[in-house]
C-alpha cells in the first residue's frame, strides 16, 4: 500500500518536474524570440504579443508537446538589421529557420548554424555579409544562403555535413578555392556568381556548369579546362549598361504605396503652455494642458505659467538661449516661450513647432528628445552645425537651449512645404503637387549641394544622418533647404523608429549604429529614387511583403528595364528618357550595398550638373496642364 502511494507520488513529482522544466524552456525561448524582435526593425509585422503563447505567434511552430520551438519561418516580413548572437541561437530545438527575403545584415551568428537539431536554414535574399560561420550543425540537410553579400572562403568544415543535400551559396562574393567536398548526400549545388577561383574538385564535377558559372577564376570540368586562359566574363558591374533603355509597357508589380504619414496634424497651441508644462511638470503634474485649439486658454492661467517659466528658468541658472553668431534675432527664452506655436510635425529627433513671436518673427523650435550628449559636447556640436549651416541650401540653425530637462534648437523658418508633401501629399491634409522634371532636378541638385557642403565643411565628424524627403524644405520658388542635419551625433541611435525613416537608412548604418558620409549618400540615393519613382521608401506589395525602394528598383532593373519604374507624372515630358535613366543609375550607385562603391556627394553633383548641361534646351512639358510654371533649373 505504502509502496503504491510512493510510486504514485513519484510519478506525480516527475510529471510536475517535467512540465515546469518544459515551461521554463518555452519561456526562455520566448525571451530569445523577443530579444531578436527587439533587435531588428520589423514594422508591425510580428504580432509577437507577450500575453499569448509563443506557439501561436506568427511564423513560430512548436514541438507537438508545445515545450519547444521547432521552426521559425518569417520570410519577406521587412525585417531589417543584424541578428545578434544569443537570440535565435537560444532556440535549442530549432529544426527549420527561414528568414529569407528580408533585409537582414551583418554576419550570421555561429550559434545559429550550430544549433544541434537544425536541418534547414533559408537565409537567401538578405544583406548578410562577412565570413560564413565555420561551424555548421551536422544535422543540416539544406543550406540556402544565396543572394547575400558573404565574403571570404567556403569553409572546409562543410565536409562534416554528411546529411547535406542542398547547398546554395550563389550570388555572394565568396572567394578562394572550392574545398574538396565529398558529400554523399549532396544532390543540389549552386556556387555560381561568386569570386571563386582554382579548379573544381573532382567530386563536384558531376554537377552541371550552371552550378559554377559566373566565377571568372574557376576552371576544370564542367567548365573550361584549366590550362586554357579562362574566358573572363566581365565581373558584375553595379550599373546596368546604359544602352539598355526603358521599354514602355512591360509588366511590373507596382504594389500599393504606403502613404508617408508625415506632417502630423496642424494643432495650434501655446508653446508657452507646452514648455511650461514641461518645466514645471514635477511641481504641477495634474494641471495639464487641456486646450487643444489654443483659443480659449484664459489669461490668468498664462500669467501663472509665465511666472513659473521665469522661476524655472532662473532655477536653471546660466541655462539660457544661446544665439549662434551671425544671428540677428532679438528675443530671449521668455519671448520664445510666450510665442504662439503650431505643431509642424513629430520627427525622429523630437517635435517641431512653428513659433510666432510677438514682434512677428517666425522661427522653428524643435524639442529634442533622447539627447545623450553632455552639455559640452552639445554646445560644440551646435557651434559646428551653426557654422556649417551658412549655405544657400541648408536651413540655418539660429539658437539653442540646453538644460537638464529640456533641449531646444531654433531654426530659421522656411515657408511652403516639404519635398515629401509635394511628392506624396499629406494624408488627409494635402494632395500631392504635380512637380515637373526641371523642378525635381532643381530640388535634387540643391539638396545634393547642401549635403555636400555639410560633408566638406564639417569634415568626417559631421554627417547629416537623417536625410529624407520630409527634411527637404521648399520655398515658393521650389528652392530646397535641407534641415535636421548633424543632430544624430547627439542622440541615442533610434532602433526601430518609423518605417519611413528606416527606409532611408544604409544597411551598414543600421548595423553599426553609426552614420557616415557614405550612409548619407545611401539616404540621398533613396531620396533620388523617391523623386524618380514617386514612391515612398518602404512600400508593401500585397499582404505580406514589405519591399524597400532600393531593393525594388534594383530588382526591376535586374529583370528588365521598364519605364514603369518611373513616376507616371514624368512620362508626360518628352526627351527626358536619357536623363531619367542616368539619374536612375546614379541612384543605384548611391544605394550600392557596399559603401565603397557609392560615389561621394561631390561626384554626385558633378554627374547631375553635367547631365543638366548636356540636356536638350527644348526639353519641355508635352502637355498643357500648366505643369511648367516653375522656374528654369538653377545653374
Ligand atoms: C497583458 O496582460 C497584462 C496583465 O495580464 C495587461 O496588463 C496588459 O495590458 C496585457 N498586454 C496586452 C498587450 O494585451
Ligand atoms: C568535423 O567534425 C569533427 C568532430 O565532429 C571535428 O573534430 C573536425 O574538426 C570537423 N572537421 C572540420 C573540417 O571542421
Ligand atoms: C538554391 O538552389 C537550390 C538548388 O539548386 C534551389 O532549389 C533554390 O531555389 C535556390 N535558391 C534560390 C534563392 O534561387
Ligand atoms: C585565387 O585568388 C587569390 C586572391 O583572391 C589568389 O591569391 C590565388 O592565388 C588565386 N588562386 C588561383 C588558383 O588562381
Ligand atoms: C553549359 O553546358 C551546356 C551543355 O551542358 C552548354 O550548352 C553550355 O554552352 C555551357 N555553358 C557555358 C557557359 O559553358
Ligand atoms: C544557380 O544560380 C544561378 C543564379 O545565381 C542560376 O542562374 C542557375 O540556374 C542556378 N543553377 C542551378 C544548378 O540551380
Amino acid at each position: 500500500m505504502g509502496y503504491k502511494i510512493f510510486e504514485g507520488s513519484l510519478i506525480l513529482l516527475s510529471l510536475l518536474l517535467f512540465t515546469s522544466l518544459a515551461a521554463a524552456d518555452i519561456t526562455s525561448e520566448k525571451q530569445a524570440l523577443l530579444a531578436f524582435a527587439s533587435a531588428v526593425y520589423h514594422g508591425n509585422k510580428l504580432n509577437w504579443d507577450l500575453n499569448i503563447s509563443s506557439c501561436l505567434w506568427h511564423g513560430v511552430t512548436c514541438s507537438p508537446d508545445r515545450s519547444r520551438i521547432s521552426a521559425l519561418r518569417v520570410p519577406a516580413a521587412g525585417l531589417i538589421g543584424a541578428i545578434p548572437t544569443n537570440t535565435l541561437g537560444r532556440l535549442v530545438s530549432l529544426q527549420v529557420l527561414s528568414l529569407r527575403s528580408n533585409r537582414l545584415s551583418g554576419s550570421i551568428p555561429s550559434d545559429i548554424t550550430s544549433l544541434p537539431s537544425l536541418q534547414s536554414i533559408f537565409l537567401q535574399d538578405n544583406e548578410l555579409s562577412g565570413d560564413l560561420p565555420s561551424f555548421f550543425s551536422p544535422t543540416l540537410n539544406t543550406i540556402d544562403l544565396s543572394y547575400n553579400s558573404f565574403t571570404g572562403q567556403i569553409p572546409a568544415s562543410l565536409q562534416n555535413l554528411t546529411q547535406l543535400s542542398t547547398l546554395n551559396l550563389s550570388k555572394n562574393s565568396l572567394s578562394g578555392p572550392i574545398p574538396n567536398l565529398k558529400l554523399p548526400s549532396l544532390r543540389q549545388l549552386n556556387l555560381s556568381n561568386n569570386e571563386l577561383n582554382g579548379s573544381i574538385p573532382p567530386f563536384l564535377q558531376i554537377f552541371s556548369n550552371s552550378s559554377f558559372l559566373g566565377n571568372p577564376g574557376l576552371c576544370g570540368p564542367p567548365l573550361a579546362e584549366c590550362s586554357l586562359p579562362s574566358p573572363t566574363s566581365s565581373p558584375e558591374s553595379s550599373l546596368p549598361p546604359p544602352a539598355a533603355l526603358p521599354h514602355r509597357g512591360k509588366k511590373v508589380g507596382t504594389g500599393s504605396i504606403i502613404a508617408a504619414a508625415v506632417g502630423g496634424s496642424a494643432v495650434f497651441l501655446l508653446a508657452a503652455a507646452v514648455f511650461v508644462a514641461c518645466f514645471s511638470k514635477r511641481k504641477e503634474k495634474k494641471d495639464e494642458v487641456v486646450d487643444n485649439n489654443g483659443k480659449g486658454v484664459d489669461n490668468a492661467r498664462i500669467e501663472k505659467r509665465k511666472e513659473q517659466v521665469s522661476s524655472g528658468v532662473q532655477m536653471a541658472e546660466k541655462n539660457k538661449l544661446v544665439f549662434l553668431d551671425g544671428c540677428s534675432y532679438n528675443f530671449d527664452l521668455e519671448d520664445l516661450l510666450r510665442a504662439s506655436a503650431e505643431v509642424l510635425g513629430k520627427g525622429s529627433y523630437g517635435t517641431a513647432y512653428k513659433a510666432i513671436l510677438e514682434d512677428g518673427t517666425i522661427v522653428v523650435v524643435k524639442r529634442l528628445k533622447d539627447v545623450v550628449a553632455g552639455k559640452k559636447e552639445f554646445e560644440q556640436q551646435m557651434e559646428l552645425i551653426g557654422r556649417v549651416g551658412k549655405h544657400a541650401n541648408l536651413v540655418p540653425l539660429r539658437a539653442y537651449y540646453y538644460s537638464k530637462d529640456e533641449k531646444l534648437v531654433v531654426y530659421e523658418y522656411v515657408a511652403t512645404g516639404s519635398f515629401s508633401a509635394m511628392l506624396h501629399g499629406i494624408k488627409g491634409i494635402a494632395e500631392k503637387t504635380a512637380l515637373d522634371w526641371n523642378t525635381r532636378m532643381k530640388i535634387i541638385l540643391g539638396t545634393a549641394h547642401g549635403i555636400a557642403h555639410i560633408h566638406s565643411e564639417g569634415g568626417s565628424k559631421l554627417t547629416h544622418g537623417n536625410i529624407k524627403s520630409t527634411n527637404v524644405l521648399l520655398d515658393q520658388d521650389h528652392s530646397p533647404y535641407v534641415s535636421d542635419y548633424g543632430l544624430g551625433a547627439l542622440m541615442s541611435f533610434p532602433v526601430s523608429t518609423s518605417r519611413v525613416v528606416v527606409g532611408y537608412r544604409a544597411p551598414e548604418a543600421i548595423e553599426s549604429r553609426k552614420f557616415t558620409h557614405k550612409s548619407d549618400v545611401y539616404s540621398f540615393g533613396v531620396l533620388l529614387m523617391e523623386m524618380l519613382t514617386g514612391k515612398a521608401p518602404l512600400q508593401s506589395q500585397g499582404q505580406d511583403d514589405v519591399v524597400d525602394l532600393p531593393r525594388w528598383v534594383h530588382s526591376v532593373v535586374r529583370e528588365e528595364w521598364t519605364a514603369e519604374v518611373f513616376d507616371v507624372e514624368l512620362m508626360k515630358y518628352l526627351n527626358i528618357e536619357d536623363e531619367l535613366v542616368q539619374m536612375l543609375q546614379l541612384a543605384m550607385a548611391c544605394t550600392s550595398r557596399s559603401p565603397d562603391r557609392r560615389p561621394t556627394m561631390a561626384q554626385v553633383i558633378s554627374v547631375i550638373e553635367e547631365l543638366r548641361q548636356s540636356a536638350p534646351e527644348s526639353r519641355e512639358s508635352s502637355n498643357e496642364n500648366g505643369c511648367r510654371e516653375s522656374n528654369p533649373p538653377s545653374a
